[in-house]
């Protein structure tokens, strides 16, 4: 079975879909499905921003694929690990958890980088391209880290 990955932001525009187009370039796709959905609905069915398009195509990344789609409770059952970008990510999944297995399955992503220090992933929404630069760089480098863990863990 496929060990199955899932990135949350709020919209699903912005940093989640980022998140998904680069941990998919750094794993094995016959092994892992890696996914991306957001906890609210304002853009269900949506291209990710164009900001982000633009950011993904800078390194090479095309996700013009996606299309967005909002977080539900049976994600909860379908995926192993559900990286959230942000604390109030964060509190929106949790609050959906039925029990403590699913809590265990969300976490920070930069919690990767930086263990335990509960750091957001900042909305960029509402900032320039930069924000997106900035962004990108720091999922790449939280995404490697996931990378090898997964790896890690299919050689146990
Ligand atoms: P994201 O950014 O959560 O990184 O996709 C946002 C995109 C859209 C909205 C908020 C955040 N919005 O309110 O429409």
């Amino acid at each position: 079975m496929k060990t199955k990955v899932l990135m949350v932001c709020l919209g699903n525009i912005c940093r989640s879909p980022l998140a998904e187009g680069i941990l998919k370039s750094k794993i094995d796709r016959q092994k892992i499905f890696v996914d991306s959905a957001g906890t609210g609905d304002y853009h269900i069915g949506d291209l990710p921003d164009k900001r982000s398009i633009s950011v993904a195509r800078k390194y090479e990344l095309d996700i013009t694929e996606q299309r967005g789609r909002q977080f539900s409770v049976s994600d909860f059952e379908k995926f192993d690990h559900i990286y959230v970008m942000d604390n109030s990510n964060y509190e929106n999944v949790i609050s959906l958890a039925r029990h403590e297995e699913d809590k265990q399955k969300v976490k920070l992503i930069l919690n990767e980088i930086f263990p335990g220090e509960n750091v957001d992933v900042p909305d960029p929404y509402f900032g320039g391209d930069h924000g997106f630069e900035n962004v990108f760089q720091m999922l790449d480098e939280a995404c490697e880290n996931i990378a090898r863990k997964l790896q890690e863990e299919d050689e146990e």
